[in-house]
C-alpha cells in the first residue's frame, strides 16, 4: 500500500541502506520503537545532534537517550553496575530507559547529554530498530518525534503531521505498540525513577529487592528535561472530572461511562495498559474533532496508572 506522504516509507534492505547513509552524513531520521516514535540521529557526530535540538526546537538543557542494539556495545560510554545487570536480563530489550555514569573515554557527545556525568541508555524492542542497531557501529540520540512539549508520537503518520517536510525519511513501523515513553530510572546511586513507564514500580521492585524512590511531580533538577510542560495536545487538560459539558471532549475509562459523541475510552474493561496505548491516540483524535478543552476522569494511580498519571498531570500544567 502506497501511502499519500512521501517522506513515509515501509522498511526493507534497501530502505535499511538508505537509513544508514543518511545517518553517517550526519541527518536525522524518523523511526518506530515499542513506546513511541522517535527522531534519531548519530550520537557521536554533534551536525546530528544540534539538528534534533533544532528540529524539535528542544531546550539545550534537556539531555537525550542514547539507544543501542545491546549492553556490549554500550559498555565503551557508561560504567554499569549491579542494578543495571538485573534490570537489564529482565527487562531489555524492552520500555526502560537506565541513567548511569558517563566513562570518560566515552563518546557520546556532550551536547546530547546536556553536558551531565551521565548518560541515558535504552535498548528498544521493535523489529526495525533491532535491524538497524545491529547494523551500524554507532549508537542513535533519539528523543520522541514531537515538537519539545507537545505529545510524542505514535505512528509514522504522526511524526509526518508534527515536522512536514523538514524530515526527509519517516520509517513506518506500525503503530507503536506501547503508546507511552519508556520508564526512565537512575542508576547512578539509590536508584530512583525519573519518569514512570509501562515497567512499574513494582516490577523494578521484584527484581532488585529495594525500597524505590519515585521523584515526585516538583520534580528536581535531576531529570531536567522534565522540569518543563510536556505531552500537551495543545488545547487544556482538566483532570479528575466525573463528567462535562457537550462542547468540551471527555476522557474516561471502564464500562460504567456510556457511548457518547464527546465521550473517549481509555479502557472499557478498565486495563491500564490498553489506556496507556490509547492515551496520545486519544489526544490527538479530540483535537482533530475541534474540541476546545479535555477532561479526564479520575485514573487509578496504581501500575501503569502511575504512568499515565504522570502524563495527564504535566498535561494540564
Ligand atoms: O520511550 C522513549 O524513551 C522514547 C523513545 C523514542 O525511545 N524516547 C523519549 O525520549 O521519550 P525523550 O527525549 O522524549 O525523553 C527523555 C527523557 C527526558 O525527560 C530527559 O530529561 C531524560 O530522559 N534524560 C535523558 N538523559 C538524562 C540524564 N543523563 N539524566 C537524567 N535524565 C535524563
Ligand atoms: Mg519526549
Amino acid at each position: 500500500m502506497k501511502n499519500s506522504y512521501s517522506n513515509i516509507f515501509n522498511f526493507n534492505k534497501k530502505i535499511l541502506h538508505k537509513i544508514i547513509v543518511n545517518l553517517k552524513k550526519g541527518n536525522v531520521v524518523g523511526l518506530p520503537t515499542e513506546t513511541v516514535y522517535g527522531l534519531a540521529g548519530n550520537a557521536y557526530m554533534s551536525e546530528s545532534i544540534n539538528k534534533i535540538y533544532k528540529f524539535k526546537n528542544r531546550p539545550k538543557r534537556n539531555p537525550l537517550i542514547i539507544h543501542y542494539f545491546n549492553y556490549k556495545r554500550a559498555e565503551q560510554d557508561v560504567i554499569m553496575n549491579k542494578n543495571f545487570y538485573k534490570l537489564y536480563k529482565k527487562f531489555c530489550p524492552g520500555p526502560i530507559t537506565f541513567i548511569l555514569k558517563r566513562k570518560k573515554k566515552s563518546k557520546v557527545k556532550f551536547s546530547a547529554t546536556a553536558n551531565l556525568n551521565s548518560v541515558a541508555i535504552r535498548f528498544p524492542n521493535h523489529r526495525v530498530m533491532n535491524s538497524l542497531l545491529k547494523n551500524i557501529e554507532f549508537p542513535l540520540a533519539m528523543p520522541s518525534a514531537n515538537k519539545s512539549s507537545r505529545v510524542s508520537p505514535v505512528s509514522a503518520k504522526n511524526v509526518a503531521d508534527e515536522f512536514q517536510k523538514k524530515i526527509k525519511m519517516i520509517i513506518d513501523g506500525g503503530k507503536a505498540n506501547l503508546g507511552i515513553e519508556s520508564t526512565v530510572i537512575d542508576l547512578t546511586g539509590h536508584p530512583k525513577i525519573l519518569r514512570p513507564g509501562l515497567i512499574t514500580p513494582e516490577n523494578i521492585n521484584q527484581v532488585l529487592k529495594i525500597k524505590l524512590n519515585i521523584i515526585n511531580n516538583n520534580r528536581t533538577s535531576k531529570s531536567p528535561g522534565l522540569l518543563s510542560k510536556h505531552y500537551s495536545p495543545g488545547i487544556p487538560v482538566i483532570i479528575n472530572q466525573k463528567n462535562c459539558k457537550k462542547n468540551c471532549a471527555l476522557i474516561t475509562f471502564g464500562k460504567k461511562y456510556k457511548n457518547k459523541k464527546n465521550f473517549y475510552n481509555l479502557s472499557r474493561t478498565s486495563n491500564l495498559k490498553e489506556a496507556a496505548s490509547k492515551l496520545y491516540e486519544i489526544f490527538r483524535k479530540i483535537k482533530k474533532d475541534r474540541y476546545k478543552k479535555i477532561y479526564v476522569v479520575k485514573i487509578p494511580n496504581k501500575g501503569i496508572g502511575i504512568a499515565i498519571n504522570d502524563r495527564l498531570k504535566r498535561a494540564s500544567n
